[in-house]
């Protein structure tokens, strides 16, 4: 029996843009990804036997394939015609489930990256990332980490500047939202602010994290409707307790806050979490995770 437990990070948009509706359903993306240090454990093991059994500390997550970590799991043996082994996955939780941080994502990026270790299989990272991308749009990004800008379906990558080091305050209200259906709503031609991508590129590049902080922008901020109301008031509370800059990451619902100073990010967090269980304080991990 062999096993090992890999670190799942989460990730934070610090800008989305949506280009265009690209005839295959997906839309062109282009957005500046950050991994921070919030992250889940992916205990992995391989045995004798055939098979796939997973669980995780939340009761109401499918531990079948229909989980994208078991998913791949599955697709990490297909694909490479493994011999047949009993792999058994157990996640503890700690990034919020459909919140826009690439949970089940940096799951699916664990397992394959596990599993290449484990099977000794020694897959370039690049070809884990190739593998990954066709289970999901952000496991490429959630394989490599770190600060880049993502294209294309979320698989074209460009490493940036790394985001300096800041204290970064994550609350997720208490409602989820599907991605499908955020996607569904947004009409490109219709989008009337978009984020200065270019703008934070420099910003990022002269190493100022104010000046990347007042670039926050997620053009999905502007079809949420009635559910906008939360998302503002939390970044309210965020920037009036001395965040930098604040938005919403991915699809959502989840918001981030930025700050160079440890106690206002303390306060923040004290203040989120009395009203929402799901307030983190973390902290960026802009290293490359490879
Ligand atoms: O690739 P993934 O399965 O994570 O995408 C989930 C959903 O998000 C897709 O079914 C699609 O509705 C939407 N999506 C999109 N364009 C992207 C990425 C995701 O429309 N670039």
């Amino acid at each position: 029996m062999m096993e090992l437990t890999a670190q799942a990070y989460g990730k934070i948009n610090l800008s989305l843009d949506v280009i265009r509706k690209l005839p295959n359903g997906y839309h062109d993306l282009r957005m500046v990804m950050e991994t921070v240090a919030l992250h889940d454990d992916v205990h992995i093991t391989v045995s004798e036997g055939d098979g796939i059994s997973m669980q995780t500390n939340l009761p109401f997550l499918p531990s079948d394939t229909r989980n994208i970590a078991a998913k791949a799991a599955a697709f990490f043996f297909e694909k490479l015609a493994l011999p047949k082994r009993h792999v058994t996955i157990r996640i503890h939780k700690r990034i919020p489930v459909a919140a826009g941080m690439a949970g089940g994502s940096a799951n699916a990026a664990a397992v394959l990256r596990g599993l290449n270790t484990l099977m000794e299989t020694k897959l370039s990272i690049s070809a884990l990332m190739e593998l990954g991308g066709e289970l999901g749009s952000d496991v490429p990004y959630c394989i490599i980490g770190g600060t880049r800008l993502a294209e294309g379906r979320g698989e074209v990558l460009t490493p940036l500047s790394p985001l300096p080091s800041c204290h970064i305050v994550i609350c997720k209200p208490k409602f989820s939202i599907s991605t499908p259906e955020l996607f569904s709503r947004i009409d490109c031609d219709k989008i009337r602010h978009r984020p200065d991508t270019d703008g934070m590129i420099d910003a990022l590049g002269t190493g100022s994290l104010s000046q990347v902080a007042i670039r926050l922008f997620n053009v999905f901020e502007d079809v949420l409707d009635g559910r906008k109301r939360d998302i503002q008031q939390i970044k309210r509370t965020l920037l009036e307790a001395g965040a930098l800059g604040a938005a919403m990451t991915g699809t959502g619902p989840t918001v981030f806050g930025l700050f160079d100073d440890k106690a206002q990010a303390s306060a923040a967090y004290a203040q989120l979490k009395e009203h929402y269980r799901e307030t983190f304080l973390t902290a960026n991990h802009s290293d490359s995770l490879v």
